[in-house]
């Protein structure tokens, strides 16, 4: 091509472009995701997360909240696929059950990214990757926290146990990680453990039922997640006793409630479970979109507070 021709081919783009400036804007991406619900305190500061890093990533966000329903997140999905959105987010409120809608995404070549929560789906094909935590490691720290904190004291140790919601991988893998490490132990003992669905109007009530069954019989308590915690202690002071000293908290998530709690010697441990998850997602959504291979697995790095270390982290606690 001659000089003269590529600048009158130059000059008509830059004219076009004038005249249909979206015709030549670069397509943003549309991410649909499907969302839990809003049972705690960890999952409005992993909204919040995800709805900022969209914004700032420039990506448009199609938010569902499931209201802790996994048809509605079936049907959110489903409606993301009519749309044609390039991604779909889903953090799966239990683990079963996906293998039909994932495989109509697939289908429809959107692909997946689950955050959070896994699925237990045995084709890994339906999904990219998989971040957030390790839940079986959540449950083991929390048990080897207990095993540290009860070295060389006589037992029995009865312990109580608010399950997160049924069927939900949090909930199967915290309770497996904790019984692992506590098994070996011959002090110690699961005396109750029932639901409380992960929110604190539920781990109040099953608190309450379980005080009224044991009486003093309990000496630790292991809540799934802090909002289970934070209702028990309440049922705790109201029956006279003292949280934290007649028996000993231990939950996981690390928000500002259970450190608070931790730091009026409410609570005795938290291991964290971090709920910022936003950023890394629309960094995978695009990456996913550019075409680039994600590995299947992205592990966040969490940590376990004690009370003294919560006083200090508390200031700058950002959930
Ligand atoms: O899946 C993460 C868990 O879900 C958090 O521990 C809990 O607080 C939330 O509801």
């Amino acid at each position: 091509m001659t000089i003269q021709r590529r600048a009158v081919l130059a000059a008509t783009l830059v004219a076009a472009a004038i005249a249909h400036p979206s015709a030549f804007a670069q397509k943003k991406i549309v991410l649909g995701f499907a969302q839990v619900g809003a049972e705690s305190a960890w999952r409005t500061a992993n909204t919040e997360s995800i709805k900022s890093a969209a914004k700032d990533a420039g990506i448009e966000l199609k938010f569902s909240d499931a209201q802790q329903k996994q048809e509605n997140q079936i049907k959110a999905i489903r409606s993301f696929i009519a749309q044609k959105v390039d991604v779909i987010g889903l953090s799966p409120v239990v683990e079963s059950g996906w293998d039909t809608v994932l495989q109509e995404a697939k289908a429809a070549h959107i692909p997946v990214i689950l955050t959070d929560r896994a699925v237990d789906s045995k084709d890994t094909s339906l999904y990219v990757t998989f971040m957030g935590s390790d839940f079986i490691e959540e449950g083991k720290r929390a048990g080897r926290w207990l095993e540290e904190f009860e070295k060389g004291k006589p037992g029995p140790i009865n312990i109580v146990e608010l399950q997160g919601t049924v069927g939900s991988a949090p909930a199967i893998d915290r309770k497996k990680g904790f019984a692992d490490v506590i098994g070996g132990d011959p002090r110690m003992k699961i005396i109750r453990s029932q639901t409380g669905d992960f929110t604190l109007a539920k781990g109040k009530e099953v608190m309450e039922a379980f005080l009224k069954a044991e009486g003093k019989n309990i000496n630790v308590l292991y809540a799934h997640n802090d909002d289970m915690a934070l209702g028990a202690i309440q049922a705790i002071e109201e029956a006279g006793l003292k949280p934290g000293v007649d028996i000993t908290i231990i939950s996981i998530d690390g928000t500002k409630g259970a450190f608070e709690a931790m730091a009026a010697g409410k609570q005795n441990v938290v291991v964290e479970c971090n709920p910022l998850l936003g950023p890394q997602l629309m960094s995978a959504a695009k990456d996913v979109v550019a075409g680039k291979t994600l590995p299947k697995r992205i592990l966040t790095n969490e940590t376990v507070y004690t009370q003294s270390q919560a006083v200090a982290a508390l200031p700058s606690r950002k959930y």
